[in-house]
């Protein structure tokens, strides 16, 4: 469970810090508006990185929270500080949030499956704000 939860909160973490890299590097004449929007975004995985990383800590868990951790834990991509178009960044955020929906409900699951209320309960917030963004972000991939 303590594995499963640090894989998780390095994978909230550097897709938090992707997320602000395709800020900087976004490109293209809706500038203004993705800037923002990618904004949002990034300070929403700033605080799921929060409430992961407490509840950790409420349950007796150690957080691994260096830089290096989070590298070394993660299996997402880093941004790559190159510019990208909006459909380029919006593709990639939701396939990755697609992933992420994926490694939460297993988190949730195994909470479960241990009585691990606060846990299964915290991933719940995650599984809504990861399904209703995935569902934005095809809306405004569609052809
Ligand atoms: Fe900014």
């Amino acid at each position: 469970m303590e594995e499963k939860l640090n894989n998780l909160l390095a994978d909230f973490t550097v897709e938090t810090h992707k997320i602000q890299n395709f800020h900087w590097y976004i490109k293209g004449e809706k500038f203004f508006n993705d800037h923002l929007k990618l904004e949002d975004y990034y300070n929403a995985f700033n605080e799921y990185d929060d409430v992961i990383a407490e509840a950790m800590l409420m349950d007796g868990f150690e957080p691994k929270a260096t830089l290096k951790d989070y590298i070394a834990n993660s299996t997402i991509e880093e941004g790559r500080n190159v510019f990208v178009s909006a459909r380029e960044a919006y593709s990639e955020l939701a396939s990755d949030f697609a992933y992420l929906l994926d490694k939460v409900e297993e988190v949730k699951k195994m909470a479960d499956d241990y009585d691990d209320y606060l846990i299964s309960n915290k991933m719940d917030t995650l599984i809504d704000d990861l399904s209703k963004n995935i569902w934005m972000l095809k809306q405004l991939l569609m052809d």
